[in-house]
């Protein structure tokens, strides 16, 4: 896994991800024997999106692991505000630092700059295409958690059509055995053709579209929530009227198996009442904790310290 990048979650085989989440559940076991592995390493951080989770997850991780960061959250305070090109910024960063975690709002931009790295490039999300670290930390949720990544009936709801985070989650999951998808969202919000085709029935994975929480619940041993995704509208109308599609509810809970977990990407508008967040089975702050532990261990891996 040494020096690869991460632009996919398909990147990495089945047996690698297995290697990073054993090391994932070794460092949350033991964080001192790893304080001190990314001693003398630089981290670059540059998100030309907002983030709070991943970019906070990602630096303090490598604070964790003993190195350093640098970057912007704010790409105008950076010379891409001159017109810097990415390639050129990115040729740059690989000088300065020992691997890089980029957000971009453009679909390709990660792939785009893994072709002019030197260094690691770790995709943080790119536009409405996917976000490989947030399923890592989704699986690693899912195995610590469920105790296992097979036999799942997983019910996704929302925003599927611009949510990157389903797209990265459904592609990831079709690998596992007996994997079965509810896809939970408004007509206008379903899944990508691309996902429909390309993942779903090419890897004959049993899925079925509704568009009612209540419909399915009672079903499913996960239910991954998402918010829907205004910045990707094009239209403000449209989002209006599509924002408030799902609240998932004390109410819509009783209908839930008493084992089922909740989880979320995060951030959550409304899509998931706050008074939800006291049933033991919500499990989307505990999912970011396990984002820090993942991306500690992939970075490690990546770097070839661990
Ligand atoms: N889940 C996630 O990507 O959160 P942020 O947008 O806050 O990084």
């Amino acid at each position: 896994m040494k020096n690869k990048h991460l632009i996919n979650p398909m990147d990495f085989t089945i047996e690698e991800l297995d290697e990073i989440f054993e090391l994932a559940h070794q460092i949350i076991s033991n964080p001192q024997e790893y304080s001190h592995v990314c001693e003398g390493k630089i981290l670059a951080t540059l998100f030309y999106e907002p983030s709070t989770r991943t970019r906070f997850s990602f630096e303090a991780a490598m604070m964790r692991l003993g190195g350093k960061i640098l970057g912007f959250s704010e790409p105008n305070s950076s010379s891409a505000a001159k017109g810097e090109t990415l390639a050129d910024t990115i040729k740059m960063v690989s000088i300065y630092s020992d691997i890089i975690a980029m957000r971009h709002p453009k679909e390709g931009a990660a792939k785009v700059a893994s072709m002019y790295s030197s260094v690691p490039v770790i995709n943080a999300g790119d536009g409405g295409h996917q976000h490989p670290t947030q399923t890592l930390t989704d699986l690693l949720t899912i195995k610590s958690l469920k105790g296992r990544l097979d036999n799942h009936v997983i019910g996704i709801c929302g925003d599927l059509r611009y949510g990157r985070t389903v797209q990265s989650l459904i592609t990831a999951m079709s690998r596992y055995e007996n994997i079965k998808f509810l896809l939970i969202s408004p007509k206008e919000l379903g899944v990508p053709q691309y996902i429909r085709e390309e993942v779903l029935n090419k890897n004959n994975i049993e899925f079925r579209e509704v568009e009612k929480i209540e419909d399915v619940i009672e079903e499913l041993d996960i239910l991954y929530m998402t918010r829907i995704q205004k910045e990707r509208f094009f239209n403000e109308d449209e989002y209006m009227r599509l924002k408030d599609s799902y609240i998932l509810d004390t109410e819509k809970m009783k209908l839930a198996k008493e084992d089922m977990i909740i989880m979320h990407p995060l951030p959550r508008v409304n899509e998931i009442d706050v008074e939800v967040d006291k049933d033991e089975r919500a499990a989307y702050f505990k999912q970011a904790e396990f984002g820090m532990y993942v991306r500690m261990a992939l970075m490690a891996k990546l770097l070839g310290v661990a």
